[in-house]
């Protein structure tokens, strides 16, 4: 039988498309004299964080967004993070509030995102807008599944009816991801580690949302062949055995894992992708669109909080 080539889904050109939409929203508001602003929190030297928090900062620029950046030292204490917090919350200059996780172990992560006000929480993470998002109310839905929900639409790949399968049950993908599908009319099937045969599951996805934080935890006889691949992780790994295991034979990327020292490897097997109608690759799949999606609703809770 000819193999049929799986659909790569190009996050990175939908990010640019809603970064676009999101620019010429933001021309629109300033001749209303309104120019939405995010703050971003960034504790201590965390890498990761750094080169997130700075691309988001980086992207605010481009698209005319306002933004501030806040830098307490890693030492800081809950109280002294409630009382930026509270400081945020109560500028009108500033219409989203982004507190970079992780933080540090003496910081109480969940009181402080508590504290940000539901309509500046542009990440989505409070509870009264995990609350508004299953009650099917207008929320701030957290940036990566929001994001998924464009990639699917905007590739014009039907989600109702579908039978989607979220595997991960976290507080800012998995649950949030099963409740933007079920709102879009899929079946939504949750699992995690506890369920058992897996893989039997999975079987079953039409959507197969992989957000488990494990490199290459999905395997190709998990894979229902045609089933759109939907790929969360971002793994970095830096052994030649771990490479071997997911990318043997891959020229290109022996290239760049020999130069840099290291790779991002997805939460799903490569050789799984290949079984896939479509997918979205890592890097370059559903990455970019989270920044996209913290534009958006940025500029969101600016119009809300303005009656716009
Ligand atoms: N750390 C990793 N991802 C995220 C995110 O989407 N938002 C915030 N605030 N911190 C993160």
């Amino acid at each position: 039988m000819p193999k049929v080539l799986a659909r790569i889904l190009d996050g990175s050109a939908i990010a640019a498309q809603i970064k676009q939409e999101v620019a010429e929203e933001v021309k629109r508001l300033a001749a209303q004299g309104v120019r939405p602003g995010l703050a971003a929190v960034l504790v201590g030297h965390v890498p990761a964080s750094e080169i997130y928090v700075k691309s988001k900062v980086q992207t605010c620029r481009e698209l005319g967004l306002y933004s501030d950046l806040l830098t307490p030292p890693d030492t800081v204490t809950t109280e002294d993070m409630l009382d930026v917090v509270r400081g945020l919350n109560d500028r009108d200059d500033i219409d989203g509030i982004l507190v970079q996780l992780p933080l540090p172990r003496q910081v109480e992560t969940k009181v402080l995102l508590d504290a940000v006000l539901p309509d500046k929480d542009v990440d989505g993470f409070h509870p009264v807008n995990a609350g508004r998002l299953q009650a099917g109310r207008p929320a701030l839905a957290p940036c990566t599944p929001a994001g998924i929900i464009e990639i699917l639409k905007r590739s014009d790949l039907p989600i109702a009816g579908q039978h989607a399968v979220v595997v991960g049950r976290s507080d800012i993908v998995g649950k949030p991801m099963a409740m933007l599908l079920l709102h879009e009319n899929a079946t939504v099937t949750i699992c995690h580690s506890k369920t058992r045969d897996l893989g039997a599951v999975t079987r079953e996805a039409d959507i197969l949302v992989a957000a488990i934080g494990r490199p290459g935890f999905v395997t190709p006889e998990m894979v229902k062949p045609g089933a759109t691949i939907v790929d969360v992780g971002i793994n970095r790994i830096s052994t030649r055995e771990e490479f071997d295991r997911y990318f043997a034979g891959n020229a290109k990327r022996l290239a760049g894992f020999e130069k840099r020292g290291s790779t991002i490897v997805g939460d799903v097997h490569p050789a799984a992708y290949e079984l896939a109608g479509a997918y979205t690759p890592v890097p370059g799949g559903v990455g970019p669109l989270t920044i996209a999606m913290l534009m958006s609703n940025t500029v969101r809770a600016a119009k809300m909080r303005r009656g716009l």
